[in-house]
């Protein structure tokens, strides 16, 4: 049996245990929590854990007591660095959502916490592991463009309302999309590009979508453009989509350009220390068919594309004859990456292998954030700190 002791078990972490780590590995059970919704929390224990998960008020008690042979930190964003602090103190292996910091102040203090520490960690970078973006770092790693020069990465979320209507519309939590979601993107930029990101410029446009002035709480079922509007679940079931009554995104309590908004989309023009650049772009406005999310890779001998959605990768040789497009099968959790991650966590926990999302990975797509995020503001190219 392994043990799991976890710090906010909110949705996504147990779906992350629930489905996948399970899945993987049946013996996991949830022994401990520190949730101050402990009813909220309760509702997503899997049966197998309702009767032993004790409820903890801190980690520190949770460690103390529950015997653990595995840590996972499922808050928002703005605890995950505060709750990986405390964890560092310990060596159990932890699972740590993303972004690991949504500040300098976290991303450096949590850089110095683990740099004295053997607390192995897993960072919540599904696409990275993916085996798409694996495929295509092979790839590249053999050369298939050369030298690679360039990267354009897209991101086209058809899903982004919910930056609007759930708990992420809380600008004081998230800090923007550039933490929130690029954190994945510019990760695994560098993983495909085998360098880091050193200067970034961004750009932004906030407030033109979603924000508004309709009065801060509303729902669709209290208000009376629920005939009309493009976002009510009644106008979505027309569309064939199952939406719940929600809050307005376009409420004045989405924030402001002034006092802090998500952003409608953002772009971000990226050097690496090796000399290469590329681009960035992340829109959270488009639907359906217009969903992207994928990189083109090239160098002077090639390109390598390929696109999560499409489940599709090209190699294209660009001074020879034949080209090559690989499709995948199946259709799985952050498209096989959720699987991959529970997989190197549990090896982590064995003994049986390595993180393959390291702290410091996940703190170095923080600072490639941070100065996107200052740039936008800012209008200024930002040099990215590096870790170490
Ligand atoms: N890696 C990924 O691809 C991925 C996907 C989705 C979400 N996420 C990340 O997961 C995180 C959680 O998102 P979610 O949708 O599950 O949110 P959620 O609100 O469902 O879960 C957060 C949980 O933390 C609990 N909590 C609040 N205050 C706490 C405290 N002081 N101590 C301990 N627990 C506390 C809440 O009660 C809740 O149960 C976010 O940071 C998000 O960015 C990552």
């Amino acid at each position: 049996m392994i043990r799991i002791g976890v710090a906010g078990f909110g949705r996504r972490i147990s779906s992350v245990i629930n489905h996948v780590l399970r899945d993987v590995d049946p013996d996991i059970r949830v022994v401990g929590i520190v949730d101050p919704d402990e009813k909220g929390a309760r509702s997503r224990l899997a049966e197998c854990d309702a009767k032993d998960a004790v409820f903890y008020n801190s980690l520190d008690t949770m460690v103390r007591k529950a015997k653990l042979d595995a840590l996972a930190i499922g808050t928002r964003c703005n605890l995950h660095t505060p709750y990986a602090i405390k964890a560092a103190q310990y060596d159990i292996p932890l699972y740590l959502e993303k972004p690991v910091a949504i500040s300098m102040k976290q991303a450096t203090s949590l850089e110095r916490a683990f740099r004295k520490t053997h607390c192995p960690v897993v960072v919540s970078f599904p696409l990275r592991v993916s085996p798409l973006c694996v495929l295509a770092k092979n790839y590249i790693a053999d050369g298939a463009v050369g030298k690679p020069i360039h990267i354009t990465a897209l991101n086209y979320v058809p899903y982004g309302t919910c930056y609007w209507i759930e708990g992420y519309r809380n600008y004081e939590v998230t800090q923007g999309l550039f933490l929130q979601k690029a954190t994945h993107d510019f990760d695994y930029m560098s993983y495909l590009m085998n360098s880091p990101i050193v200067r970034v410029a961004a750009m932004a446009s906030w407030g033109q979508v979603f924000g508004g002035n309709m009065p801060a709480g509303l729902t669709c079922s209290k208000c009376r453009k629920r005939h009309t509007c493009l976002e009510s679940p009644e106008y979505r079931k027309r569309l064939g989509e199952k939406t719940a009554d929600h809050l307005c995104v376009f409420g004045e309590d989405c924030g402001s350009p002034e006092t802090g908004i998500n952003e409608d989309c953002s772009s971000a023009l990226v050097e690496f220390a090796s000399g290469a650049h590329g681009i960035y772009t992340q829109v959270f406005y488009v639907r359906g068919d217009a969903n992207a999310r994928g990189a083109s890779v090239s160098g002077y001998m090639g390109t390598v594309k390929f696109d999560w959605y499409a489940n599709e990768l090209h190699r294209i040789r660009h001074h020879e004859l034949f080209n090559a497009t690989e499709k995948a099968t199946g259709d799985t959790g952050h498209f096989g990456g959720d699987l991959e991650l529970a997989e190197d966590f549990l090896n982590v926990i064995k003994g049986r292998g390595k993180s393959r999302t390291t702290i410091q990975m996940g703190i170095q797509s923080v600072y490639a954030c941070l100065a996107a995020k200052e740039s936008a503001e800012t209008g200024k190219f930002v040099k990215v700190r590096q870790v170490g």
